[in-house]
């Protein structure tokens, strides 16, 4: 098979590890890649979705795997299959269960599926009036794509009416027209669970807890994942049911009630309360960065095979099998000062002598190669995931490859897997 893989991150490394050692892939692609993909598949710098268009036309692959959810949100998936390709990745309608918290919200709402409690606005003067009566701890969401930055989690009414004027007044996701969801704030533990669907069937693709904030004791701003742990510790068998009964297959329901063809990934955001119930805070259509660098380590089934037969509506013939009693941990190398300012271009020296294996793993997000230097040139930079039989001994490799790395400008929380 011919396999087109689009998006540049760790999480688009990871898939193409994994579909470049399937013995069904003949050739791979990755548009646009970075250094790290280049190694292990054909990279063209190509991100304009028009572009893409042409060289899938061109190309004809077997399948085209789409990473990033901006992609899905324009459709990509959808103007592939007008072609008659294969497409793992949902149409702009199925994407818009992540593109827009406002649907995902009525989503549950009609399908009884457990979720924070919320109301939705379209100017501040309303989102006011209704937060001068709930001053307490509230979360204000931008209703759009926002790149992890457009939910605002406020421990009074203050916090949340800056949140407002942010949203309405500054305008900085820069819209003219905006929608806001406020909705109850929510305590607990948080897992990522994930399910592939062809539209009819599905199955499980394992857990993961990722590590959002940038400091150690999960403090600071958040990010876009420092670290993540597979699979998710706090998710044992009866709570894995609870998430199976009242949320994935109330949403696979829902899907097909809706008439909403989905070939593709459904991510779940999940919080777990103290009494062990798991609510919906959010859905994504689309594999977790940095949850599947850690997730695929895991995997012992062919997975190009999985995706292809999810991508022909075959699901049901495909074969899914985990690693039951391996761990695996990722952790993130970030530039110094992410997520705020960053110094570019900086040098990784010593890369090349860290051996990659079936368990081990260095994945790159924002490599490049100049003059034979890799340089690190964006705010996460490395994954290095280990995979191992318990979390202590991942840690033990992870960090200690951490250390080793001769790279002056690295920063990553020692705390990734702490206390499992
Ligand atoms: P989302 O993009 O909706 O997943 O939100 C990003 C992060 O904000 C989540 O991973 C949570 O940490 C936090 N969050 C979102 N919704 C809530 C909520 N209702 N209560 C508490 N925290 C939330
Ligand atoms: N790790 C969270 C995400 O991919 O959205």
């Amino acid at each position: 098979m011919n396999v087109i893989v689009i998006g540049s991150g760790a999480r688009e490394h990871a898939l193409c590890r994994l579909i470049s050692k399937s013995y069904l892939c003949d050739q791979l692609y990755c548009f646009p890649g970075n250094y790290g993909i280049s190694r292990i598949a054909t990279c063209r710098n190509i991100s304009d979705i028009e572009v893409i268009i042409e060289e899938c036309k061109s190309i004809k692959p077997d399948l085209v795997v789409i990473g990033p959810e901006n992609y899905l949100s324009e459709n990509l998936a959808g103007k592939l299959r007008e072609l008659g390709l294969n497409v793992f990745g949902p149409n702009e309608l199925g994407a818009r269960l992540e593109s827009s918290k406002e649907f995902m919200k009525k989503f549950c709402k009609n399908h009884d599926i457990p979720t924070a409690k919320s109301e939705s606005f379209n100017n501040i003067e309303d989102a006011k009036n209704y937060l001068d009566l709930n001053d307490r701890p509230i979360v204000v969401k931008y209703d759009g794509l926002a790149a992890g930055k457009g939910v605002f989690v406020c421990n009074n009414k203050q916090e949340a009416i800056n949140a407002c004027e942010k949203i309405f007044i500054q305008k900085v996701f820069n819209q003219n027209e905006n929608t806001i969801i406020i909705e109850e704030c929510l305590e607990g533990k948080e897992i990522s669970y994930f399910t592939i669907t062809d539209g009819k069937d599905f199955m499980n693709f394992g857990s993961a807890q990722d590590y959002k904030r940038i400091g150690e004791g999960d403090t600071g701003p958040n990010t876009g994942g420092m670290g993540t742990v597979s699979p998710a510790p706090i998710l044992d068998k009866n709570l894995e049911d609870k998430i199976i009964d009242e949320i994935v297959q109330k949403t696979i329901n829902g899907l097909q009630k809706d008439m909403i063809d989905f070939q593709g990934v459904i991510f779940f955001g999940i919080m777990v309360d103290k009494f062990n119930q798991p609510y919906l805070l959010e859905y994504n259509t689309r594999f977790g960065d940095p949850e599947i660098q850690s997730i695929s380590m895991r995997l012992k089934s062919d997975f190009l095979q999985l995706i292809h037969a999810t991508s022909t509506k075959n699901l049901s013939f495909a074969n899914l099998e985990f690693y039951q009693n391996k761990k695996a941990i990722c952790l993130i190398l970030a530039s110094k000062g992410y997520p705020e300012n960053y110094p570019k271009d900086t040098h990784i020296k010593n890369l090349n002598e860290f051996e990659n294996s079936e368990n081990f793993y260095i994945f790159h997000a924002a490599t490049r190669i100049q003059n034979n230097q890799i340089l690190a040139n964006g705010g996460r930079v490395l994954s290095i995931v280990s995979l191992k039989e318990t979390y202590a001994e991942c840690r033990d490799e992870i960090f200690e490859v951490a250390e080793k790395i001769d790279w002056e400008f690295k920063y990553y929380r020692k705390d990734i897997g702490a206390n499992y």
